[in-house]
């Protein structure tokens, strides 16, 4: 399995990294949430991942805007979110849109897709609709694999090239986001929240550890990865950030 290709994210690696981002959103930022979101738009919404987790941490009615620029993922979020809220699709650039009317603006693992100037749209449509945002799950750049080799730390540096690239911000997602929205006077929580994969994580360790050895190759073919390696641990940094005017 792959996680991202020319067509896009792979349901199957959203699906399969579900329970672990269940388990690391820091939920209780949910709870500073100042009034009750009635209209909440998702940006990169995917599979629909992070409906099914908030959805059932806020009071009803809800009425979830689903944002992707991927019509197939669209087409399975539209029909995956727990019954008893409304649901509607719109495939866009989600750096490129307005916020008007709306009460919460949230994602999941998007910040560190994007570039500066993106984070720099995004928040300031934010502030213009007044919308609080919440964004989970940006990688944070580390990775802690046990048992440990030698080559951790260069393969953590060469993913985390290969996450900046085409001037993505990668692990710098959250500070700068942090930082543009406390521009404008808001006030911005963080928490981490990192996956903590043990051995019932089996498959998407293999499943992480493939794409990350892979995409740390595209950046340095000449990286040396040891050969048939058993991990039976991983930490993988995220932070999550809630920004309230
Ligand atoms: C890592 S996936 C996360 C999906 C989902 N939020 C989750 O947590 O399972 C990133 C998603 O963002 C979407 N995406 C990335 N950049 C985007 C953009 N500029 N506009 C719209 N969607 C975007 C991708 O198509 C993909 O579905």
């Amino acid at each position: 399995m792959t996680t991202a290709d020319s067509s896009g994210y792979a349901p199957e690696w959203l699906r399969l990294r579900e329970p672990a981002d269940t388990a690391a959103r820091a939920a209780d930022l949910v709870a500073l949430l100042p009034a009750v979101p009635a209209v909440i738009r998702d940006l990169g919404c995917g599979t629909g991942a992070m409906g099914r987790w908030l959805s059932g941490r806020l009071p009803k009615p809800q009425r979830w805007i689903l944002h992707d620029q991927d019509q197939r993922l669209l087409k399975i979020a539209a029909r995956s979110l727990p019954p008893g809220i409304s649901v509607v699709t719109e495939q866009a650039d989600v750096t490129r849109l307005g916020f008007g009317g709306t009460s919460l603006v949230t994602a999941s693992a998007l910040l560190d897709l994007l570039t500066e100037e993106e984070i720099q749209r995004l928040v300031k449509s934010c502030v213009d609709a007044q919308s609080p945002a919440l964004f989970t799950l940006s990688v944070t750049g580390s990775a802690r694999l046990t048992p440990a080799d030698a080559a951790d730390e260069a393969l953590n540096t060469a993913f985390n090239d290969h996450q900046r690239r085409d001037g993505k911000l990668g692990p710098e997602a959250v500070a700068v986001t942090a930082a543009e929205f406390q521009r404008y006077g808001w006030t911005v929580h963080t928490r981490l929240s990192p996956w903590q994969l043990g051995p019932e994580h089996r498959e998407l360790i293999d499943a992480w550890y493939r794409g990350f050895v892979a995409a740390a190759r595209e950046e340095q073919p000449d990286l040396t990865v040891p050969e048939d390696r058993q991990i039976t641990e991983v930490t993988v940094h995220h932070q999550d950030l809630l920004a309230l005017p």
